[in-house]
This record gives C-alpha cells, structure tokens and sequence, in this order.
C-alpha cells in the first residue's frame, strides 16, 4: 500500500468535534500527541492558518512516515517527532514548543496499524505476536504469552482487558504455548471460551490487555496527562478521545480531579492536600459519535471525548504576585502607574 493511500484508509473519528473542542484558531499553536495518519493533525492546521503551528508526536515510525506524506503542504508549520508521549513535556522543551493553545490525544490505534498483517495487532491477519507501537521496545506480545505464569497471564488478562474467562483462558494459553501468531492465540481463545460470545469475538478482549502490558498504555497515559496542563498556555484546551473504558476511566479521573479545589476526603476538618484547581470542564458530559458517523466509520461507535480548559491557579497568582512585587522591591518602587499595568498584563496573558 503507497502512503497516500493508506494515509486514506484512516477516517479522523469526531473530526468537527475535536476542532470545536480544540477551539482552533488561526495564528494557534497545536500539539498532535497521537499523530496516526495525520487526519486530526490536518484539519488543525487547516484552521489554524494563517501562521498556525503543530507539533506532531507518534510511537510508531510508519505513522510518522504516512503523516509526514499527508501533512506536506504544512511542512512549514509542522514539527512531526516519533517519540513516545510519555516523554511530552521533555519534546515540548526541547523544541521551545510551549505555552500551545491546545494538546489533543486520539488514543489506541489506528486503522492502518490494524490492517497491517505484519504487526500482530489484529486477530484477523496471521502474523508474528508483536503488538509493540515501536521497534525500538524490547517487550513483545509474544514473549509475555510465553514466559509469564499462569497466574501473571490471568490478572493481566482480567484487569487489562475486563474478561470474565480470565482464568480458563490462561490455563490454555499455558498449555497449548509455545504460541506465536496472532492467529494461533485466536483458535486458543476460541477453545478456551468458545467461537462467539454476543457480539464481540472471544479474541477481543485478550487482544486488548496484550496491547495496553506491551505498550504500558494505562502507565503512559496517566503521566502525559500530568505533563499536558504544564504546557498549556492561559485557556488552553485539553482533548482526549478513548476507546475504552479503561482510558476514559483515567481520563475523566484526571479532569476531575485537576477542576477542583480541595481533594481531601470529606471526614478531615481542615484542607492538608492544598490541591487547586488547574482545569475547567467544558462538557460534564462525554461527547460520543452520532450515529451517522458510526455508520460510515464503526471503528468509532466506542469513542469518548473529553474536554477541559487551563485555568490559573492559586499557585500561578500567587507566583506572579510575588515577581511583581520582588520587581516593584527591586526597582526601588520606581514603577509608574501605567508601566505596571502593561507588565501586569503581559505576564497575566503569558500564563
Ligand atoms: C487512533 S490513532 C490516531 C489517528 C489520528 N488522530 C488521525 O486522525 O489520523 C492513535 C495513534 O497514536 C499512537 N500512539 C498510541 N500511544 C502512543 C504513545 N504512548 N506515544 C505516542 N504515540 C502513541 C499510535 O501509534 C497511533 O498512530
């Protein structure tokens, strides 16, 4: 398959909606943390011009590379890096890419990454049992199938992929190993659970937990979430779409958390945590597909978007309080009125 038409086979799920969420505007700076075939990372920069900018991250060097092929008429105002978005804050310093106006996760994989018959992802394509985002990691799907015990091999599968079978299942794959090919571990969950279970196949679930212990997904999600709102400027916009219930766990945790003040448990008198308020959620409520999208695209009938916005903290007016008056101590009081308003509102529209 050439690049341009893969790049095709992967239709943005809530494309209209992750825009809006994002509040793209032109002259924007963008980060793309799940850059894919660049669908999501396109329309940004479309209405971010003129003079928008994005920083694209993936995992996964072919992503990187099909992006890069459909992103070209932007490359002026793309930065496209395969890293893992474990690492953001780190990317974001390195290339001075920060305060942004708005960080966007697409979570999971993407179509082109489950139609490749090499990778292992999918179940329907016999191929070795990788399942790594990257070459570069050293942990394959295969070598947990065949090295953890049975035990490690249930709770995996159980807390990972929700599956009820858990147990049965791991006393197959101990039994039947060495397994390795995605289509071997199939017809092993087939005889461990049967061939259909209501409208998901006995192999999904599995599938899934392998995916999120090779990738340490749940892990990595968790810490760039924390990294993203460093990076967000003044009423910058976080957006998250996942796929599971697993990731929108986490995600909606995090936002709720980071939009309120005090987190200490309701029995102590007084506040210890000192925890404020870093986010606004702007829908309480998770913004799903409709169904005329899911019809034209069914990979996105289990997509969740979330969506807050930075807001300054305590912490931030405090910090800026103490400049300005260290600056007012330092200069010997020699401030004129209007000097210090324009330092105040430069400072103020820099967080
Ligand atoms: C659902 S796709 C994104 C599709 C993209 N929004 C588009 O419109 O084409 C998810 C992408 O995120 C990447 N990815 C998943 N986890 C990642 C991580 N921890 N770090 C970097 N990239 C990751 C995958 O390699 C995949 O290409």
């Amino acid at each position: 398959m050439n690049l341009t038409m893969s790049a095709l086979t992967h239709i943005p799920v809530l494309l209209q909606e992750t825009i809006e969420a994002l509040a793209v505007q032109p002259g924007g700076r963008y980060i793309d943390c799940t850059l894919g075939g660049g669908g999501h990372a396109a329309a940004i920069l479309e209405r971010s011009s003129p003079g928008g900018q994005l920083l694209g991250i993936d995992a996964d060097p072919e992503a990187i590379k099909t992006a890069r092929a459909r992103l070209e008429a932007y490359s002026s105002s793309t930065l496209t890096i395969n890293e893992n978005f474990v690492n953001l804050q780190a990317i974001c310093f390195k290339y001075d890419f920060f305060p942004v106006h708005g960080i966007l996760f697409d979570l999971g994989l993407s179509s082109l990454q489950l139609n490749d018959s090499s990778r292992g992802f999918s179940f329907q394509h016999d191929a070795p049992l990788d399942m790594r985002l990257s070459p570069s990691q050293e942990v394959t799907a295969a070598d947990i199938i065949n090295t953890s015990s049975e035990t490690e091999l249930a709770h995996l599968i159980k807390t990972y992929g929700e599956e009820g079978y858990s147990h049965q299942i791991a006393r197959h794959i101990v039994k039947q190993r060495p397994i390795k090919t995605s289509l071997q571990l199939a017809r092993t969950l087939e005889q461990a659970i049967g061939r259909r279970r209501g409208r998901i196949h006995p192999a999904t679930r599995t599938f899934q937990a392998l995916r999120i212990a090779v990738n340490q997904e749940l892990e990595h999600l968790e810490a760039a979430l924390k990294q993203a709102i460093n990076l967000l400027g003044f009423e910058g916009r976080l957006v998250v779409i996942s796929y599971h219930s697993l990731e929108d766990r986490i995600v909606k945790q995090f936002m709720h958390q980071e939009s309120r003040g005090c987190i200490c448990p309701p029995d102590i008198p007084t506040c210890v945590c000192r925890h404020t308020a870093c986010l606004r959620l702007i829908t309480k409520k998770v913004i799903t597909p409709s169904p005329a999208e899911v019809e034209l695209n069914p990979r996105s009938r289990s997509a969740k978007l979330r969506v807050a916005e930075r807001i300054i903290t305590q912490d931030d007016y405090h910090n800026t309080a103490e400049r300005l008056c260290f600056s007012v101590v330092v200069n010997g009081g020699g401030w004129r009125r209007p000097a210090l308003l324009k330092r105040l509102r430069r400072t103020f529209s820099a967080l």
